[in-house]
């Protein structure tokens, strides 16, 4: 990849047909990422993890609050992402800590289109305190 292959850079593309006036990144194909898979993407510079919960979509920063080491894509329910390291859950539709309120992590809509998965450009909360 150049350096100047802003394209790539973000992940394959963005701008998806159907869009709500926010940017949007394409980081797979949904059938690269069975349900109770995850993995983490590259969005804007950013680590992301990106998980299938029983086949709906979600995204969080993959950055843990507490000690800010990743959180990591393999223990995961339906609601919620654990971080590997010390265990604190994080809700994927809020990014926050159930059990530590005062913990966050950034949260991104996620669309599929196409047998497409594309991720938003930026957090759903860009000025939280995440
Ligand atoms: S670094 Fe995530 S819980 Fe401690």
């Amino acid at each position: 990849m150049s350096p100047f292959d802003l394209k790539a850079w973000m992940g394959g593309g963005s701008s998806p047909p159907e869009d709500d006036g926010r940017k949007f990144v394409r980081v797979g194909k949904v059938a690269d990422l069975p349900p109770g898979a995850g993995k983490v993407v590259m969005v804007m510079g950013r680590d992301v993890g990106l998980f299938n919960c029983s086949g709906t979509f979600k995204a969080v920063e993959n950055a843990c609050p507490h000690n800010n080491r990743p959180i990591g894509t393999v223990e995961f329910d339906d609601e919620h992402v654990t971080c590997l390291w010390h265990g604190l859950r994080f809700t994927f539709d809020t990014g926050v800590c159930p059990e530590a309120d005062h913990y966050r992590v950034h949260t991104y809509t996620v669309k599929v289109i196409d047998d497409e998965i594309w991720v938003s450009a930026f957090p759903d909360d860009p000025e939280g305190d995440a």
